[in-house]
């Protein structure tokens, strides 16, 4: 068939996918056991004895994963003596401080998908269970609240400088509410951020909400309220309520993102501004292929957004990649208008209320 590959690029492709899940579980047992910390404070190359010994580890263990981080080009190796080192421009990567990506914390994740992956397996078949209920999905949540931490104090105060007039908003004191906010990383480093404004996070689920509790707590933040509430059934009271409504990567996860939608422009204010983050892809497949972003979003997708979603009654499982044209498509139809801006891999979503 057209566009079909020869049969031994097909395999190498395949060797390749194969030998990069094994160089993630490499990386998940070096964080694991100290070794990019170990790694990272040598200022010179040294041999994996010297390793070993520094990190109170076993030279025979420490050998054998520096193989696979070496091959796969993650530490580098000095031919001349068979000394070991982390380039700067990796080490960022495993340092939480500076991290570059999440991308190492959703690595850190594969063990936990691959006993959901058994969950969501049995689903296939048409007498199989609707979906994977959300409660199911424990060690997957407490674990995103990690990535979340890294990932939300990089990204989300430079989306708020990208909506026209929203810093100022936020500065002059107004009323927010950040909907499926799971830790509630966002609506905390938020209000931090804009102490005079007052900020409402909800999720449904209470567990990971009190991550954020602790958190703005710990930061003495009196601006800050963190509540469990389903996103499709805001409180009636709230109509028109608030000034900056905020949805960070949860629409998708919504049993019926319509409903979580239409509450969302309940409750917004005629004036205010509303701001969708989701994932930057296209919401057909024949647009994404070759895309690796792509392919990880799904693969998260398959295993968590979209079963979790299905297991409501009548949940859409929209999942990660409902992608921009069709995300528009349906933020438009709930009656909004809509300004599209791509950030990276994150595509902003900024709402108006069209008026009725
Ligand atoms: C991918 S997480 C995003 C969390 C957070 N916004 C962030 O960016 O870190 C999606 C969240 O949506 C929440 N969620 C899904 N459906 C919901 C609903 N109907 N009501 C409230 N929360 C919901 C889940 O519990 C989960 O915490």
């Amino acid at each position: 068939m057209e566009g079909s590959e020869a049969t031994c690029d097909f395999a190498e492709k395949l060797e390749k996918l194969f030998s990069g899940t094994f160089t993630s579980l490499g990386i998940i047992t070096g964080l694991e056991v100290g070794l990019f910390d170990i790694l990272s404070n040598f200022k010179e190359p040294k041999s994996y004895i010297e390793i070993a010994e520094k990190g109170g580890l076993k030279p025979r263990y420490v050998k054998e994963l520096l193989g696979c981080m070496t091959s796969a080009g993650i530490v580098k190796i000095d031919p001349e003596n068979e000394k070991y080192y982390l380039p700067e421009n990796h080490r960022k990567f495993f340092d939480k401080s500076k991290s570059e990506s999440c991308i190492v914390q959703y690595m850190e994740l594969l063990p936990t998908l691959c006993t959901l992956r058994e969950k969501v397996a049995k689903c296939y078949p048409l007498d199989g269970p609707k979906g994977v209920s959300p409660e199911q999905y424990k060690g997957y949540a407490s674990h995103m609240s990690k990535v979340s931490a890294v990932y939300v104090n990089r990204q989300l105060l430079s989306y708020i400088d990208q909506v026209e007039g929203l810093t100022h908003m936020l500065e002059s004191g107004v009323e927010c509410l950040d909907l499926a906010c799971g830790t509630g990383h966002t609506t905390v480093i938020m209000a931090e951020r804009f102490l005079h404004s007052n900020f409402i996070g909800g999720d449904f689920m209470a567990e990971q909400l009190s991550v954020g509790r602790d958190i703005a707590n710990s930061r003495n933040l009196t601006n800050v309220t963190l509540q469990q509430l389903n996103v499709e059934n805001l409180p009636q009271e709230w109509t028109e309520r608030f000034d900056f409504v905020l949805c960070h990567y949860a629409i998708h996860d919504l049993s019926n993102p319509e409903n979580g939608l239409n509450e969302f422009r309940r409750v917004l204010k005629t004036s205010g501004i509303g701001l969708i983050a989701d994932v930057n892809m296209h919401s057909k497949h024949s647009r994404n292929v070759d895309n690796h972003v792509a392919s990880m979003e799904y693969g998260f997708s398959e295993v968590h957004c979209m079963p979790a979603s299905l297991s409501f009654d009548d949940g859409w499982g929209l999942g990660a990649g409902w992608g921009v044209e069709y995300a528009t498509q349906l933020i438009e139809s709930c009656g909004f208008e809509v300004k599209m801006i791509e950030s990276g891999k994150t595509v902003l979503y900024i709402v108006k209320k069209i008026a009725t």
